[in-house]
């Protein structure tokens, strides 16, 4: 061509949740029954939907003609303008708690024009990465939800900064690395939060937040904090949000109807924005955010429609704790099978919809193999085991042999080598012979 015409971030932008597939379609394709355990879709993986939740998107379809309108640029105001007033009755509820406690009050108040839809949370995230000046950086966790990790560093035509998460503690934040990145860093901006947090499945403890918000007050940063899956948190564990914690620092909450009605294929999630009257850099890109969606003109609108009417239905609350109370048995098997396995460390989950197993170090190793049944299938798989990192290596022979397809972890931008699996398999006893096979193969590959 005349001119390079590709983006000079192009090769940052990776989605290996999704590249797997074609590997696991071409050894389908050889006649083995795949286990998708990459993708974080409920529906897909057989959830039902629950009637009353069809009916209200029916009853919408059928008496409203405005559901095929466009919606206005932010969103129904309808719409914004009960997620507002449910943060804030939250707000209260929580600064009332902290004064009658002698604390600071630190829950965000905000009103309908804070929030702005996009077509789910994967648009969000690209447009608030792309809308950023490219000089900075927004710093994440290490390891990340890819859709982050990679459109960061796109937009930064560069590596992703990250923290550790630390899978020997939980996989809590490692806030002297993150505190470090940042004093020394002076293009980092923004620092990103993942909680419930995917890959790893744990949710954020309010201290550990509170240090984060304290950060980004000292170095005057903005927080993104992706929340998608806050309704999602079981085993005890309790969910702050960001605006329970964030007091006057700029910042922004991801929220999304994909996971938790579940409803992906309604392309459907928001940014509520805190404080954006406290600095005008923060609102004046805000904006920027706004006029972007503008050209594109507005967000898909039947779910905006059904939102006010499936969140605020009585019949909810209990339904999301039915669904949970479901991941915390799978999480407990998952926790049963891996904890028993040499040479990996895994941690309960207890939010969103993975776990994550990781490989102690030096386990692994370039000559591992796991026996390939049909040669037509080793032919395929072992040109492409060549140079990739081990934990892909790992995948890939699991894969092969077993038909089993998770995430290596080296595809959520991190530097320890293991894999994400999901806990979305409805069948039980399904999902606990598919953990068995995968802890034997991991046993059978180590040995190698
Ligand atoms: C942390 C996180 N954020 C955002 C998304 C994307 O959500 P959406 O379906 O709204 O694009 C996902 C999907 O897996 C996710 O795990």
């Amino acid at each position: 061509m005349r001119n390079n015409i590709v983006y000079s971030g192009a090769g940052e932008l990776t989605y290996e949740i999704r590249e797997i597939v074609n590997v696991a379609q071409k050894i389908e394709s050889m006649g083995v029954k795949i286990a998708w355990e990459n993708i974080g879709d409920p529906v897909q993986k057989g959830h039902k939907v629950p009637l009353w939740i069809k009916q209200i998107v029916r009853d919408i379809v059928m008496s409203d003609d405005m559901a095929f309108a466009y919606s206005p640029t932010k969103g129904l105001l309808e719409t914004r303008e009960y997620i507002a007033k449910e943060r804030n009755k939250k707000s209260e509820k929580n600064n009332a708690i902290a004064k009658s406690a002698s604390k600071n009050v630190a829950g965000a108040k905000i009103s309908a024009n804070d929030i702005l839809f996009f077509n789910g949370l994967g648009d969000a995230i690209s447009r608030v990465y792309s809308n950023l000046n490219e000089h900075v950086r927004v710093i994440g966790p290490n390891p990340a939800y890819s859709t982050h990790s990679s459109a960061e560093a796109s937009h930064a035509s560069s590596p992703h900064i990250t923290y550790r998460l630390l899978p020997h503690r939980n996989w809590t934040p490692d806030i002297e690395d993150l505190r470090n990145k940042i004093k020394y860093s002076p293009a980092i901006g923004g620092i990103l939060i993942i909680n419930p947090d995917n890959p790893t499945g744990i949710v954020y403890s309010k201290e550990i937040l509170k240090q984060i918000v304290d950060i980004a007050c000292e170095f005057d940063l903005f927080i993104v904090a992706d929340e998608i899956y806050t309704n999602i948190v079981y085993g005890g564990a309790v969910m702050t949000e960001l605006s329970d914690v964030i007091g006057d620092v700029p910042g922004m909450s991801m929220k999304g109807l994909s996971k938790e009605v579940p409803w992906p294929g309604s392309r459907c999630g928001w940014i509520e924005f805190y404080n954006t009257d406290k600095d005008p850099i923060f609102a004046r890109y805000v904006k920027s955010l706004v006029d972007a969606k503008m050209l594109e003109v507005c967000s898909t609108t039947l779910p905006q429609k059904a939102l006010p009417k499936i969140l605020s239905d009585a019949r909810y609350p209990d339904y999301l704790a039915e669904n949970n109370k479901i991941y915390d048995r799978r999480a407990e098997v998952f926790y049963k099978t891996f904890s028993k396995v040499d040479g990996v460390t895994c941690v309960r989950p207890q939010g969103a919809l993975y776990a994550t197993v990781v490989f102690d170090e030096g386990v692994l190793k370039a000559d591992q193999t796991l026996p390939i049944e049909k040669a037509e299938i080793k032919k395929y798989i072992e040109p492409l085991v060549k140079n990739i990192s081990l934990d892909k290596r790992f995948v890939y022979y699991l894969l092969a042999s077993t038909g089993i397809c998770v995430v290596p972890l080296s595809g959520f931008n991190s530097d320890l080598p293991g894999f994400r699996i999901t806990l979305l398999e409805v069948d039980d006893s399904k999902f606990k012979k598919n953990l068995e096979t995968i802890a034997e193969a991991i046993r059978k590959y180590l040995k190698s």
